[in-house]
């Protein structure tokens, strides 16, 4: 093991003293004090913690009340995905019908559902239910429902107006999966029709908000600032030749030296999953006895039975540090409480077309620096936070894609045409179809030579 564990690490805000953007530790300047449950030992709990989202509860119905379409941009961690339903709820908006809000992944509908369940004091799928593949845990009593965007594309073909539904948020939009871009082009579809009783949120922590404002006719953008607690970034001096050794080393060193608090790693898939569990439990119990707490490493991916996801949401054992060894599932939206470290290898397992051979391949690529601040963000939701990034800063600013490539742009002209095909959405013609990204001209052109086939 190295002698001094961080020295291959760069902490960038203590060498540039003119700290760029991403690599500022930030704060939300209302949150010294009081406002951390943690910063001040007192006999009775410490209230919950007002989150920014919650703070701007006034601007943000005001610009609901008078827009059909408002884009909420906001840090991670800030209440987004808890908040806004709960706000839009209070005010009222449940009156006419539910909201409904998207989430890009099963285990972050369920998680999120359950916390909103929670915080609302309601029993879950009750008042605050979730609807996800082969799962709909919802009732006639649910005002507040989260669910899967391919849930909520396939409830727009059995009633293509979403009448059940007085709000609609589409969170974590960054993600930009085929279902998100085609739900944005449904939503820009729906309240021409339904201008006078339906609101649609778009929301993220990391979308190109101005983009979006201009798909739908220059809606307002709320840029809600401030995060809850701050994260800190590490950056490694050198390129990583091996990605998972240099993620075991750095989760050693993490328990070796640091204060207890669970420690989330990025991996790519399932494969480097496994590996990464078990060389990890065999260098924990060859570290001296006594030497750490206790330690317990978890796997976290999509293809885990739902009950094995879960078990990362569970409390923690007492004097025990928790590894949790996740895909890009636990990517965006999530809250594992009790990360305050994360480690981010920098790699991501991607599916995408590969022209030439006519095959879909997956493959391992590196992220965007979209992806690189969601995998930071979650850390610094229940305390201060550490994020290693396995990279230098130097890719990540001049390397990194801005934003992950939309699904649509990596995937197969006959590929999108048969699954928008499959969909069979009522009235729509796709090659007059507003995308907020269009699918390429060949796409299209593919699409009109079938038509004209009909004919
Ligand atoms: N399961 C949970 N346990 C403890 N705290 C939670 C939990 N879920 C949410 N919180 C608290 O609520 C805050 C807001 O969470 P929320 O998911 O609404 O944020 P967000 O703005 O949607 O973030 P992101 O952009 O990362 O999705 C978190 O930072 C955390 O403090
Ligand atoms: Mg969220």
């Amino acid at each position: 093991m190295d002698r001094d564990p961080w020295a291959k690490f760069r902490r960038p805000n203590s060498e540039h003293p003119a700290q760029s953007e991403e690599t500022r530790t930030h704060q939300h300047p209302g949150v010294a004090g009081a406002r951390r449950p943690n910063a001040m030992p007192s006999p009775s709990p410490a209230p919950p913690p007002v989150l920014p989202i919650s703070e701007h509860e006034d601007e943000i119905v005001a610009a609901v009340d008078a827009n059909p379409v408002v884009v909420v941009i906001g840090e991670t961690g800030s209440g987004k995905s808890t908040q806004l339903s709960q706000i839009l709820h209070r005010r009222g908006y449940t009156r006419r019908g539910a909201i409904a809000v998207t989430q890009p992944r099963r285990v972050a509908a369920v998680s999120v559902s359950r916390r909103v369940a929670q915080e609302l004091g309601v029993p879950l799928g009750d008042e605050v239910g979730y609807a996800i593949r082969f799962e709909d845990r919802t009732s006639e009593r649910t005002c507040i429902k989260y669910l899967t965007d391919g849930i909520l594309l396939r409830e727009s073909l059995s009633n293509p107006e979403l009448k059940q539904y007085s709000v609609i948020i589409l969170d974590e939009a960054h993600e930009r999966s085929l279902n998100t871009d085609i739900l944005l082009g449904l939503m820009k579809r729906l309240i021409k029709d339904r201008a006078s009783d339906l609101k649609v949120l778009i929301t993220s922590a990391t979308l190109d908000g101005l983009k979006v404002s201009k798909f739908f006719s220059g809606c307002p953008v709320l840029n809600i600032p401030g995060t809850l607690f701050p994260v800190e970034k590490f950056y490694s001096t050198d390129r990583p030749t091996n990605y998972i050794e240099s993620s075991l080393r750095t989760a050693i060193d993490i328990h070796a030296k640091e204060p207890p608090g669970d420690v989330l790693i990025f991996m790519t898939g399932k494969d480097d999953i496994d590996k990464m569990v078990s060389k990890l439990e065999e260098r924990i119990r060859n570290l001296e006895e006594g030497s750490c707490i206790d330690a317990l490493v978890l796997p976290l991916h999509g293809s885990l039975p739902p009950e094995l996801q879960v078990r990362v949401f569970a409390p923690a054992p007492p004097n025990c540090r928790r590894f949790i060894v996740a895909t890009n599932v636990a990517e965006t939206s999530l809250t594992v409480d009790g990360v305050v470290f994360v480690i981010d290898c920098g790699y991501v397992k991607q599916r995408q077309y590969n022209p030439s051979s006519g095959m879909y391949s997956l493959d391992v690529v590196q992220i965007s620096r979209v992806q690189a601040d969601q995998r930071a963000g979650r850390a610094g939701r229940t305390r201060p936070g550490k994020c290693y990034r396995l990279y230098p800063i130097s890719i990540y600013q001049n390397e990194f894609l801005e934003a992950t490539v939309p699904e649509i742009q990596r995937s197969s002209l006959a590929g999108s045409v048969l699954y928008l095909k499959s969909l069979n959405l009522p009235d729509i013609n796709i090659l007059k179809f507003d995308f907020l990204d269009p699918p390429s001209r060949e796409l299209r052109i593919i699409i009109l030579k079938e038509e004209i086939n009909k004919v």
